[in-house]
Formats: structure tokens, C-alpha cells, sequence
């Protein structure tokens, strides 16, 4: 934390908008989605209703989230031109940059793009929603040479995107480990991709905007980046007895360990419990610890070390892992689950609009400065 002229940098500790959607206590390691604790949530919920939560601001009745799981269901499909598209980027981005790329581009291809009324903004939430996760899967099977999969609508979204992955029909345990993880990322607040989502959205740019934004903000290491990082760390360190040198010389070179601390959480991030938990119970049910044992030991060493928590990209990466899904694929995942946030924002953001624009304190040359002639520089 650096502190300039009395404000501290990276916004932190600044409140930028009014919300109804995510309450975060960062002190006592307290999240919800409006208003319904996260733990309630991953144990009781799906991601289907969490969308309908986050979207409409209350739980579904039977028949809604039916009819929800079937729209999200039909739009996890994309468009033949967006699947041409994705063929020939894929050999030559990563798989968030393909996702960047595509998303900006499905604007083109929807039939509500111009249309920015709460009900057509809401039917691109759905859409989008959907789609994010025919991107993911087409994307990983296009760069492993593999068939593209078609959704089968009638599923549940961490089912058939599972199936649409690998190809194969998913374990229930594979399934609710995915699911539950949907849940535990689905939003959090004003957290840098949301805000850049919010700020796109704040100049009544459009929805797929907004999202575009969103991603290419999410891909960063800071943020959902840090999946990924953490997973290679677990493969570089290799077996238990490599991690204690490991992780004290990288603390010693002044290094960030991937995966720990956070801007608003001063205590356990309440997803890590329940992502721990599923690492541990997939460790036991497979009979390989090996990831979730050298994990336990980094977050040890970390929290006697640096005092620093693990955040929700530390066991999500060992939960992947142990269900083979591979590395370049975590950070789109966090995608596949936050778009529903993002877009619940943008809702939010077009419903009681005003231009987000903060201010610099300038540090620059004192004003006013003597403008120089070319030829007497
Ligand atoms: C999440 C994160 C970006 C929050 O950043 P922030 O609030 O700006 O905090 P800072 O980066 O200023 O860190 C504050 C101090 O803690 C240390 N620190 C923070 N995260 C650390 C980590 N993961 N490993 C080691 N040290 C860390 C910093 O080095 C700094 O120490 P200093 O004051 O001695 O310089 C930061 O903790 C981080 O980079 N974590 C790793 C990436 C990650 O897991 N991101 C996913 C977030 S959900």
C-alpha cells in the first residue's frame, strides 16, 4: 500500500458506487450475494440460480430457475461465423485473448445489439452467459485439435460445460466441484474487472463493450490470472519436500507468492475455505494428495511468513487440477462464472447511470512550464 498526498493508491478504501448486489465484510471474512451468505450459497445453491439472484435481486421460484437453466442452456452455442473466427485466432492468442476477442466480436451477431432497453441488456446477460462457456470449451478443443462439442441445453451450465470440454460425460462429484466454484466466483463487488466493466458501461457504451473490457481487465496475474500462476508454481515446485526452499527464497527475493493476500479481505477470503475443502475431499476421493498436501505447506509458510491468507485463486487452482482440466483454461473458467456478475453490474450501472470520472493529483512538472521551439531543443 503506497500512500500519496493523503489519498492511497489503486483506489483502495474508496467507495466508487452505490450497489445492491455483493456486501463484502472484509474484517470478519463475510461475503453475500444480496444479502445471502456465500457459504449458504455454494452448499445449497446452483450457478443457474445465482444468476437469477444476481440478475433479478431475488431467489427463483421452481419454475423460473427451470426456465433460466433452459435459456442459459440454448445460448451456450455460437454463432458458425464466431466458430471460424475462433479457428483462426486460436493458433495464435492465448486462450483470454481468443476470449477477448470473441466476445467483442459476438456484438456483431446480436440480434438485441443496439437495443440497450433493461430487457434486451437482460437477454444479453443470459446470452452472454451462456456463450462465455461454448467460447471456453470450442477454443480449448480447436487448440487441441479436437472436435468442437455441441451443448445439450437441457443440462445444468458446470455439466454440459464440463462435457463441451472434455468430450466426455462428467463424474457427479466433477460436476458439483464445478458448480460449486461457479458459485464462489460468480461476483465480488467492485473488484478491477467488474469496475471496468462499470466504467465502460458508465459512458452508455454497450453491454458486449462493458464485457470486453471485463475480460481483458480479468486476464491480468494480479487478478484472475493468478489461477493459473498458481498451478505452474505447484508444477514447478514438483513434490512436498521442494516447497519450504521454494517459497522462502522467492518470500526472501521480495517475490509475490501467487494465489495469497487481498485488497479487501484482513482475514480468511471466505471462498478459500470452501475451495480447501474441496481440494482436500478430491485428494481423498482420488488418492492423489500430492497437490492439495504441498499446498496446505505453502499456506503455511506464507501465513507465518508474510501473515498473508490464501484468496480464491490458491486451492482453485489444486480443485482444477484434480479434475483435469488444464492450466490455460483456469482463468477463462473465472470468466465463465463472472460474466454474471460483470453483467449484473451493468445493469445496475445503466439503471441509475452517471459518467465515472475520477481525478489525478499531479505530480508532474510545477505549471506553468516554457514551451520550447523544436529548433531549440
Ligand atoms: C491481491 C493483491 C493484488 C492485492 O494487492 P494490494 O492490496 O495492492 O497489496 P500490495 O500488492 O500493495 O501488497 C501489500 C504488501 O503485502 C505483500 N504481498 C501482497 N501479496 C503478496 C503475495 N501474494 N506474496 C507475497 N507478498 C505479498 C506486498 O509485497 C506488500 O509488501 P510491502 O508492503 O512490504 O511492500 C496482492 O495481494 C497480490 O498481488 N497477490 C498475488 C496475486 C493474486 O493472488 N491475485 C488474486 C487476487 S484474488
Amino acid at each position: 500500500m503506497v500512500e500519496v498526498k493523503g489519498f492511497k493508491e489503486g483506489l483502495e478504501d474508496v467507495v466508487a458506487a452505490d450497489s445492491t448486489i455483493c456486501y463484502i465484510d472484509g474484517n470478519r471474512g463475510i461475503l453475500s450475494y444480496r444479502g445471502i451468505d456465500i457459504h449458504d450459497l455454494a452448499e445449497n445453491s446452483t450457478f443457474e440460480e445465482v444468476c437469477f439472484l444476481l440478475w433479478e435481486g431475488r431467489l427463483p421460484r421452481r419454475e423460473e430457475l427451470d426456465a433460466l437453466r433452459r435459456s442459459i442452456g440454448a445460448e451456450r452455442a455460437l454463432p458458425p461465423e464466431m466458430l471460424q473466427l475462433l479457428a483462426s485466432i486460436v493458433p495464435h492468442l492465448t486462450p483470454m485473448d481468443a476470449l477477448r476477442t470473441t466476445v467483442s466480436a459476438l456484438a456483431e451477431t446480436d440480434p438485441d445489439v443496439r437495443d440497450m432497453s433493461r430487457e434486451a441488456n437482460r437477454r444479453k446477460a443470459i446470452r452472454l452467459t451462456g456463450q462465455l462457456a461454448a467460447i471456453v470449451a470450442a477454443d480449448h478443443r480447436l487448440r487441441n485439435g479436437q472436435p468442437v462439442v455441441d451443448a445439450d441445453p437441457s443440462l445444468f451450465h458446470a455439466e454440459d460445460f464440463l462435457r463441451m470440454l472434455t468430450g466426455a460425460k462428467p463424474s457427479p462429484e466433477a460436476t458439483q466441484a464445478l458448480d460449486v466454484a461457479l458459485v464462489l466466483h460468480a461476483d465480488h463487488e467492485l473488484n478491477a474487472s467488474t469496475f471496468a466493466a462499470r466504467v465502460t458501461a458508465a459512458t452508455l457504451s454497450d453491454m458486449h463493450s462493458a464485457i470486453t473490457s471485463a475480460v481483458a481487465t480479468l486476464k491480468g496475474p494480479l487478478h484472475g490470472g493468478a489461477n493459473e500462476a498458481v498451478v505452474k508454481m505447484l508444477i514447478e515446485i514438483g513434490s512436498l519436500d521442494r516447497v519450504d526452499d521454494y517459497v522462502r527464497s522467492k518470500l526472501a527475493r521480495k517475490e509475490k507468492i501467487m494465489g495469497f493476500g487481498h485488497r479487501v479481505y484482513h482475514t480468511e477470503d471466505p471462498r478459500a475455505t470452501h475451495l480447501r475443502a474441496m481440494s482436500k475431499a478430491l485428494a481423498e476421493s482420488s488418492g492423489q494428495t500430492r497437490w492439495y498436501d504441498m499446498s496446505r505447506r505453502i499456506e503455511k509458510i506464507v501465513n507465518e511468513e508474510k501473515k498473508l491468507n490464501s484468496n480464491v485463486d490458491f486451492y482453485s487452482a489444486s480443485v482444477y487440477y484434480m479434475l483435469g482440466i488444464p492450466p490455460d483454461v483456469y482463468t477463462p473458467i473465472f470468466a465463465v462464472s463472472r460474466v454474471s456478475g460483470w453483467t449484473a453490474h451493468v445493469l445496475e450501472q445503466y439503471e441509475h447511470n452517471r459518467l465515472i470520472r475520477p481525478r489525478a493529483e499531479y505530480i508532474g512538472p510545477e505549471y506553468p512550464q516554457p514551451y520550447v521551439p523544436i529548433e531549440k531543443r
